[in-house]
């Protein structure tokens, strides 16, 4: 691989719109796009889709984690060194996440479990997988960067303001993905830490409902991925700065 290229790892991009993000960015040859996920074989099938359209100019590899379980992160990071050769991880953007709200009822699943299960994917498994991948992107020279999939939802001032009590524990696990990314970047002030909301996607998170194409919301992502952009700490929309 060419030291040149700007090497990017997108979690949860066998669909959706970590997938949209992956196709955008597949297009451009300076790009080594690691997709990932935590099935093997859907991550492969997704980079096939990806390298059978004519446009594809990125060089493409898999990474297969599942971002609930440290052996399966610890192995990623191991298998990414590998596939880099001694190139630094110049973008991880954090994008892999679920909304258990539209998935069955909450009397049959349990509060304290929807909100075990929300927050292990969307709080703590994002924060252990970027503190994981740090060393990786600490040897960039092209000023690290960490692109965290947040949501207007779960921003704590709309909260107060719009008064909608819909969606409690995911609101409060994107809430919580915000604290993780403010501590991120106070903590690491060589990486640049953004949290982006990509609006309303029709995507299986909100069960194919209302909402834009992914190819349209995930615009957000790649731009924030290929260009330091904003502050670090910073919350951003498509219409510019999020209230935390
Ligand atoms: N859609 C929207 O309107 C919207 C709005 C604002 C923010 N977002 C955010 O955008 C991000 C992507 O969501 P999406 O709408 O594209 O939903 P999606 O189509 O359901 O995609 C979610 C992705 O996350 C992966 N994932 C889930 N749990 C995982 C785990 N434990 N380890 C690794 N990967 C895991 C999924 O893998 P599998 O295929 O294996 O399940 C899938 O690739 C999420 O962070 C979401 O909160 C979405």
């Amino acid at each position: 691989m060419s030291q040149s290229k700007l090497s990017i790892l997108v979690t949860g991009s066998n669909q959706g719109l970590g997938f949209s993000a992956a196709r955008h960015l597949s297009k451009l040859p300076n790009v080594h796009l690691f997709v990932c996920g935590r099935d093997a074989n859907r991550v492969q099938e997704a980079v096939e889709k990806l390298k059978r359209e004519e446009e594809c100019a990125a060089e493409i590899d898999t990474i297969v984690m599942d971002i609930t379980d440290d052996s399966s992160i610890h192995a990623a990071v191991a298998d990414l060194e590998k596939k880099l050769g001694g190139a630094a991880l110049d973008v991880l953007v954090n994008n892999a996440g679920l909304a258990l709200e539209t998935d069955g009822d909450i009397e049959r699943d349990g509060l304290r479990t929807r909100f075990e299960n929300t927050f292990s994917v969307n709080a703590f498994g994002t924060a252990v997988a970027a503190e994981a991948f740090l060393p990786l992107l600490k040897r960039s020279t092209a000023r690290p960067r960490i692109v965290n999939v947040g949501s207007s939802a779960g921003s704590c001032t709309q909260m107060a303001e719009t008064r909608n009590a819909g969606w409690m524990v995911y609101k409060a696990s994107k809430s919580a993905l915000n604290s993780i990314a403010i501590s991120l970047a106070v903590a690491n002030p060589d990486v640049h830490v953004v949290v982006v909301d990509p609006g309303l996607n029709v995507t299986r998170l909100n069960t194919y409902g209302v909402g834009a194409d992914p190819s349209e919301g995930s615009q957000i992502i790649v731009d924030y991925a290929l260009e330091i952009k904003g502050n670090s700490p910073g919350f951003y929309s498509a219409q510019g700065v999020v209230t935390w």
